[in-house]
């Protein structure tokens, strides 16, 4: 019987042993062998089935990771899925996987910050060359392209400024150069789109976000395809970057839900969307106007939008765009998003302000808002009274 995913997502993970609906965790640094005869064959096995989930020792993982790994590598429609402690960890993790001293590399512009300052600083120390491209002029990708240049990260949509890109158009780049490409797909998950169909060696999910989707976990997952399987196997052995059981059951229970939520996140936030579309002051920075660049891109690429959006206000009274800020009182003030809640986040200059192609004027304030599972009606009120204070 062919099962949809949504199908499979609450279906999968069961303990068929014991006949329980949720898999156990199972927590070990040190696995027992009958033998030594035992040991060699497990290790025997896993050198031939290496994606088959055979361990002998707890930093490669446990039952209850590789279930999550499976359920992701379907759900990736990848070759193998890695599960790493933090999102970040995947961010890194990608990258370690691939760049050698001497070597550059093509990144988004508009790429989440600690990936920023990890390319842009950290890697420049072991002459590791980064440049930033436009994401709205892949011509600034195209001509940055030498002989050292070996992956280009994309991230999709933009932190904070939420561009989208023309995915074919990058991969069809990467492969007439024959460069890696690497994704970071939080907002979307391979519930909206799925980068490796699309082509790409690499993508990267915060598992912080929609994955667990409570906030009370943290990890990630780089998916990857046969081509940079065993460069990555390599580097996750090297670096130790293991998520651990608890954290895997976690994300393993959000999962059964993505699709629910996801679909919920995406109906409130298109909600929102149209009472602050009305709203002079505020230029959304999100795909809803159809008649925008950024709209086509999305539709192409994606089969919906989740509940992360970004505001760009025009005011010259800047206390006023962060007394409309603080006036919300359903949207909590905090980092990450992608759990159940409605946050809000005023984007300091900080995040924004090494961008190469990004002019922001003075009179213009970014404002991140996450769009949780709350009764949207609510939510609209709630901006409807703190908007009183924009001027
Ligand atoms: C787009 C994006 N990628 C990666 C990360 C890092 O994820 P984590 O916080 O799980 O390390 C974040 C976190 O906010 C993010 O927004």
């Amino acid at each position: 019987m062919v099962k949809s995913f949504k199908t499979f997502l609450k279906h999968t993970a069961k303990d068929f042993h014991n006949q329980s609906v949720n898999p156990p965790v199972v927590r070990a640094s040190t696995i027992i062998f009958k033998s030594m005869q035992h040991i060699r064959k497990t290790q025997v096995k896993a050198r031939k089935k290496p994606t088959g989930g055979h361990f002998d020792y707890g930093r490669q993982g446990t039952s209850t990771t590789y279930i999550l790994q499976r359920i992701l590598t379907k759900l990736e429609e990848s070759f193998h899925v890695f599960t790493t402690p933090t999102g970040f960890g995947s961010v890194f993790l990608a990258i370690f996987s691939v760049i050698r001293p001497e070597d550059e590399m093509l990144v988004a512009d508009p790429v989440y910050s600690p990936t920023r300052i990890l390319t842009e600083n950290y890697l420049k120390e072991f002459n590791v060359r980064t440049v930033f491209y436009n994401p709205h002029d892949l011509k600034t990708l195209e001509k940055n392209i030498t002989k050292k240049t070996k992956l280009i990260f994309v991230e999709n949509p933009g932190s904070n400024t939420f561009d989208f890109q023309d995915l074919d158009k990058i991969i069809s780049i990467a492969k007439k150069h024959n460069i890696f490409t690497a994704i970071d797909n939080t907002w979307g998950t391979p519930y909206y789109l799925k980068p490796m169909k699309l082509g790409f060696d690499m993508s990267i999910v915060s598992a912080t976000k929609y994955y667990s989707g409570h906030s009370d976990v943290m990890g990630g997952s780089l998916a990857v395809n046969k081509k940079v399987f065993n460069k990555v196997k390599t580097a996750e052995k090297i670096t130790g970057l293991r998520l651990g059981p608890d954290d895997a059951y976690l994300i393993t229970r959000g999962l059964r839900t993505l699709d629910v939520r996801l679909d919920r996140h995406s109906e409130n936030a298109k909600k929102v969307a149209a009472f602050l579309s009305k709203n002079k002051k505020i230029q959304l920075l999100y795909p809803f106007k159809k008649n925008s660049e950024n709209y086509r891109m999305w539709k192409k690429y994606y089969s919906g939008a989740s509940g992360l959006m970004g505001l760009k206000i025009k005011s010259n009274n800047a206390k006023s765009v962060k007394k409309f800020v603080n006036s919300l009182k359903l949207f909590g003030y905090g980092y990450s998003w992608g759990g159940f809640e409605s946050l809000v986040l005023h984007q300091e200059f900080r995040e924004t302000g090494k961008r190469k192609y990004m002019n922001l004027s003075k009179d213009e304030h970014l404002v991140r808002l996450h769009i949780g599972l709350e009764d949207p009606k609510d939510l609209i009120q709630d901006i409807k009274q703190a908007l009183r204070y924009l001027r």
